[in-house]
């Protein structure tokens, strides 16, 4: 009857031709599925289930509250992974350092990190929320240490993020584009639906957390103020600004029809260059979107080549369609060179011949 579909493992195992080392990283990539369809039922519980709801009002990592799903779904995914000889390691946001594999069970070759519920606040509002996740190589025989995780986005193997809407889906990349996988509940298997996923290069949806707006630079606030603007303003053109408070639903958006998503550098928190972590959020986000090309940036630096100096740190993200992230690049750089506003330039000083206004 669906003889023609392709699920996740045919697909890996597709993918993995020939390529050394890749029949385990497909056998990682399937016990994450299968944590990920755990979380999935735990979340469809709802009220139901008992799930929702905080334990308490301080995470060890700087996040002030502690919702009782996200501990739950970082045990899932910690259960189904911790046992198959495949990773030497794993890190959780949940977790203040890094879980080492039990002695039971033997160290295999790579390094998972994981948000195992990525807006779990949503989970109160029924809203989506997800898992997302970034797969790294660790080659030596000695257990890692932290300084082992501290690796660019660039070096990922894989990564990808499950999103618990009407549907579970799961968006994986293996280096190879991005592909979207759609869980059948009926049988239990993720079946592949949305091949090779491309990002519109241009794009009229913006999410951002526009409340923070006095807390932004310079070059976020003129990109922002022009698309509020629309038709009347420099761009000749509408645009819909929006926010779910859920990264990976505004990034599934991005996937499906295009669009920028930015948590950008603010002055919010002295300690916070921003609010989405590097490791946890950034690297395995700006890959898939990278993947599906679009492009991902600090505002300043390609995402991927950003050393990450701790597991937990935080890094202001800017990713979606192509031409609009470019746009936005380029504001950080004029705006840095001074050149976004020549008429404060000691040329241009009250005496200046160069004033526009003495030319008016
Ligand atoms: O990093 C967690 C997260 O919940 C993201 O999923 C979301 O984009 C963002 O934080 C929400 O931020 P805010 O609280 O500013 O709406």
């Amino acid at each position: 009857m669906h003889l023609g579909r392709t699920t996740l493992s045919k697909f890996l195992i597709q993918q993995s031709d020939r390529v050394e080392g890749a029949s385990d990283l497909a056998a990682l990539l399937i016990d994450v599925a299968a944590a990920v369809k755990a979380i999935s039922a735990m979340t469809a519980k709802g009220a139901l289930g008992g799930v929702l709801g905080k334990v308490g009002n301080s995470g060890g990592h700087g996040d002030t509250q502690v919702i009782k799903l996200d501990l739950l779904a970082s045990d899932e995914m910690l259960r189904s992974c911790e046992w198959g000889g495949l990773v030497a390691g794993m890190a959780s946001k949940e977790l203040e350092q890094p879980y080492a594999i039990p002695d039971e069970f033997t160290r295999g070759r790579y390094l998972l990190l994981f948000d195992p519920l990525d807006g779990s606040l949503n989970t109160d509002v029924n809203s989506s929320v997800g898992t997302v996740f970034s797969v790294l190589r660790h080659d030596l025989a000695a257990p890692p240490s932290v300084a082992d995780y501290l690796q660019p986005g660039g070096k990922q193997v894989a990564a990808g993020y499950a999103i618990y809407g009407p549907a579970t889906m799961l968006v994986i990349t293996v280096g190879k584009g991005t592909h979207g996988f759609t869980l059948d509940r009926e049988i239990g298997n993720f079946i592949l639906t949305h091949p090779d996923l491309q990002v519109p290069q241009d794009s009229s949806e913006i999410a951002i957390n526009t409340s923070n707006a006095r807390f932004w630079e310079p070059p976020v606030n003129r990109y922002i103020s022009e698309c509020q603007a629309g038709k009347t303003g420099d761009r000749a053109r509408d645009f819909n600004l929006r926010w779910i408070a859920s990264m990976v639903a505004e990034v599934h958006h991005i996937l499906m029809r295009g669009g920028v998503f930015m948590y950008p550098r603010d002055t919010k928190d002295a300690n916070r260059p921003g609010r989405l972590r590097h490791m946890y959020e950034a690297n395995p986000i700006g890959l898939l979107i990278e993947q599906a090309g679009g492009r991902a940036t600090t505002g300043r630096r390609r995402l991927l080549e950003v050393q990450p100096e701790s597991l937990h740190q935080r890094i202001p993200v800017i990713l979606g369609s192509r031409n609009e992230v470019e746009r936005i690049e380029r504001y950080h750089a004029e705006f840095d060179s001074g050149s976004d506003r020549p008429y404060t330039s000691p040329l241009f000083n009250e005496r200046s011949l160069f004033r526009p206004e003495a030319h008016a």
